[in-house]
């Protein structure tokens, strides 16, 4: 399969967050109809935005923030469709990774769609507990470890 040649970039400018939001809405809102809170929430006033772009445009997006200065958690993670399967996931989860790290993280948390679960058993995640229904789909608790 094809693989996308991406670049990951922190959004910053309003024009940069509204993309974040623009590929929320369309994977999180229109694709798997979830409500509107996954565009936009107050978190997102203090968490770290990041932009994949395959070229110059923006394709997939994800945010974190802190729970304490030790754990960061990992959410809104979305990669359009017609780019997923090429990488970009994979990409954006070492970028804010590596970031976190450097920034003092020992530990990164997420709450996955089941579905998605294999995605980040691959990128070293593992679960924690059972499965749980949030804003009408199945999650799980999954946890990293970092060196
Ligand atoms: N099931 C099993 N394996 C998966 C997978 C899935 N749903 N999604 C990705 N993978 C695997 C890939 O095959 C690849 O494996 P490889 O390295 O052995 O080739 C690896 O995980 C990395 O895949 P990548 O191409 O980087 O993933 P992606 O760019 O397609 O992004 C998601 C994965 C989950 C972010 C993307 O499918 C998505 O945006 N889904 C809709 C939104 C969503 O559900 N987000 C998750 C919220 S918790």
């Amino acid at each position: 399969m094809k693989q996308a040649e991406t670049d990951i970039k922190e959004a910053q400018t309003p024009e940069e967050l509204a993309e974040v939001q623009r590929i929320r809405r369309q994977v999180f809102v229109h694709e798997q109809q979830m409500p509107d809170i996954m565009e936009k929430d107050r978190h997102d006033d203090f968490a770290i935005q990041l932009l994949a772009y395959d070229e110059d445009r923006p394709v997939g997006t994800l945010r974190l923030r802190w729970l304490d200065p030790k754990t960061a958690k990992i959410e809104r993670v979305a990669v359009l469709p017609e780019l997923r399967g090429t990488g970009i996931g994979r990409s954006m989860l070492e970028s804010v990774e590596a970031y976190a790290k450097r920034k003092g993280a020992e530990h990164l948390v997420l709450s996955a769609q089941l579905h998605a679960r294999p995605f980040y058993e691959k990128l070293g995640y593992h679960t924690e507990g059972k499965p749980y229904e949030e804003m009408g789909v199945k999650h799980i608790w999954m946890n990293k470890k970092l060196a």
